[in-house]
């Protein structure tokens, strides 16, 4: 069973190609959504968890649902992390929430891919993009190869690195910089995918009705005309969506 959470599309793509046949991907947003936090494996069965790192750490939607999350008969427990450049503490960080649920996270990997965090920075050049996702798939496939031989690994970063990353992220939350621009053409695809549930259509427009919300950027580069904007940058800046979510 895989658990993971997206944005862009990076860790779901991640969570489908470290997927067995038939073997469970299930959304950490409608989890929460549905409240199902208990879940039974077969003997012995690997469990995964996919989500992109935010702020060098775990972030809030992944936190709540592992808090509360009950696993019965977890075999080899693992994480791979889709990131820019560096997870930091997130995978000790999730080790020691993990732990604090009964299970023992024992591999966790960092998987560099295509980075749409639009809010910081701009996207690399389509031609950079398309050889970092050909790696990704690579690496997933190594990663694949170790995880089905239960192969641990060391686990870097601790709770509290963790902790400050988490404090660093909720100051950043905040939605007051989000608008859509001239360009909006009121299909409600923003409203419908947020997995924070912060934008609701009024008058055929995107209102970002919570003070607050996971910053997953995934308004921005899915709106299928680019009109969403955070800001004064994000309008000269590309737009990144992983082929899964095309
Ligand atoms: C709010 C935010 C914070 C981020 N923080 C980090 C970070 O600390 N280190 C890093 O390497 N990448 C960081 N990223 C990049 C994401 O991890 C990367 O875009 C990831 O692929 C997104 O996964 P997704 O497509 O599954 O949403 C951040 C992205 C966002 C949106």
């Amino acid at each position: 069973m895989i658990f993971y959470f997206t944005g862009t599309g990076n860790s779901l793509f991640a969570a489908q190609k470290l997927a067995e046949e038939g073997e469970e991907i299930i959304s950490i947003v409608e989890a929460l959504r549905s409240k199902t936090f208990s879940y039974v494996l077969k003997e012995n069965e690997k469990l995964g968890f996919v989500f992109p790192v935010y702020f060098y750490t775990v972030s809030d939607p992944v936190l709540e649902f592992v808090r509360k999350l009950t696993v019965e008969n977890a075999g080899f427990v693992y994480a791979v992390i889709p990131c820019g450049a560096s997870i930091g503490a997130a995978g000790g960080f999730l080790k020691s929430e993990l732990k604090k649920r009964g299970l023992e996270l024992q591999r966790v990997d960092a998987l560099v891919v295509p980075d749409g965090a639009l809010l910081f920075y701009d996207i690399d050049s389509p031609e950079k993009m398309e050889q970092q996702l050909e790696a990704a798939e690579k690496e997933l496939a190594t990663i694949r190869q170790a995880i089905d031989r239960r192969e641990g690994n060391d686990i870097r970063g601790s709770a509290q690195a963790g902790m400050i990353g988490l404090a660093g992220y909720h100051a950043f939350m905040g939605t007051k910089a989000f608008y859509a621009d001239e360009k909006c053409i009121g299909c409600g695809k923003c409203a419908s995918i947020c997995p924070a549930g912060a934008i609701e259509m009024a008058e055929g427009r995107p209102a970002w009705t919570k003070k607050k919300c996971f910053k997953c950027c995934g308004c921005i580069n899915r709106c299928p005309v680019s009109a969403i904007q955070y800001g004064k940058k994000t309008a000269e800046r590309g737009r990144y969506v992983n082929p899964v979510l095309k």
